[in-house]
């Protein structure tokens, strides 16, 4: 049963488009991984799910069109991004960060639940809930990003790059955390990632964008026993 449908999604900046008619769907409470070369359009592929370009096409969850609708609305249907960049408030404390996150959503008894439920998943952020955001390490700056994303309670978690600039043992350790949100909370996670080998450790299938389509779909384990496909459309060995 496919939880986020896209097809024939189209979206780009101004004049240049960059998706050239994405189709892909994703099952509820899975992770799905999307690969692909520097530019394939991956950054603009999430953007799009969430209103943060303007793309045609079709965009459901659950049920529920998307397409169309600004992104505090895609936010409040249950969509939490994790830009490219993290998109962390520097000069805001951890806290305040992680606030911001349930902006969706009233305040109360809720919402203290949540803040605590995210310091459980990430222990560095309960030590640093006072300290600015931007004197964290790039590790814990993504924790946070994440942690902000969580406050939302999302259905789906788009993750763009999360390994970006951070050490393989940081990255393991993210990339552990993600799965046990997918476990624990069932949400829907669509990881976009450079690091394939990682992305296909924790992902159920794969997708590998090349210039703005979708050129390869299937089980993680196949794309990635697929040593020709690793080659010839990610570039290098997984
Ligand atoms: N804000 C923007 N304005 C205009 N063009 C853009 C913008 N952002 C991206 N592009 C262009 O869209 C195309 C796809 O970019 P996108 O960032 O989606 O790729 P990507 O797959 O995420 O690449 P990377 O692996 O480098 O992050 C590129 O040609 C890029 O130059
Ligand atoms: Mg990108």
């Amino acid at each position: 049963m496919s939880f986020l449908v896209v097809e024939g999604l189209v979206a780009g900046y101004g004049e240049a488009r960059v998706l050239h008619g994405v189709d892909l769907s994703v099952a509820e409470g899975e992770i799905c991984a999307i690969l692909g070369p520097n530019g394939a359009g991956k950054t603009t592929l999430l953007r799009a799910l969430s209103g943060m370009v303007r793309a045609r096409g079709v965009i459901r969850l659950g049920g529920t069109a998307l397409t169309g609708r600004p992104p505090d609305a895609v936010a409040r249907l249950g969509v939490a991004h994790v830009p490219e960049g993290r998109g962390t408030f520097m000069p805001l404390t951890v806290e305040e960060n992680l606030r911001l996150g349930a902006f969706v959503r009233r305040r109360g008894r809720e919402v203290e639940d949540d803040l605590d439920r995210v310091c459980t998943y990430f222990p560095p952020l309960r030590d640093r809930l006072g300290q600015v955001a931007g004197s964290l390490s790039g590790g814990e700056q993504q924790m946070l990003a994440l942690g902000r994303a969580l406050m939302l309670r999302p259905r789906v978690l788009l993750l763009d790059e999360p390994s970006l600039g951070l050490a393989p043992l940081v990255t393991r350790e993210l990339f552990r955390i993600v799965q046990a949100i997918n476990q624990e909370e069932r949400t829907t996670v669509v990881v976009v990632e450079q690091n394939a080998h990682l992305a296909l450790g924790v992902a159920r299938q794969a997708h590998v964008l090349e210039t703005g389509r979708i050129v390869l779909s299937g089980t993680a384990e196949r794309i990635r026993a697929d040593e020709q496909v690793a080659q010839s459309y990610l570039g290098y060995r997984v």
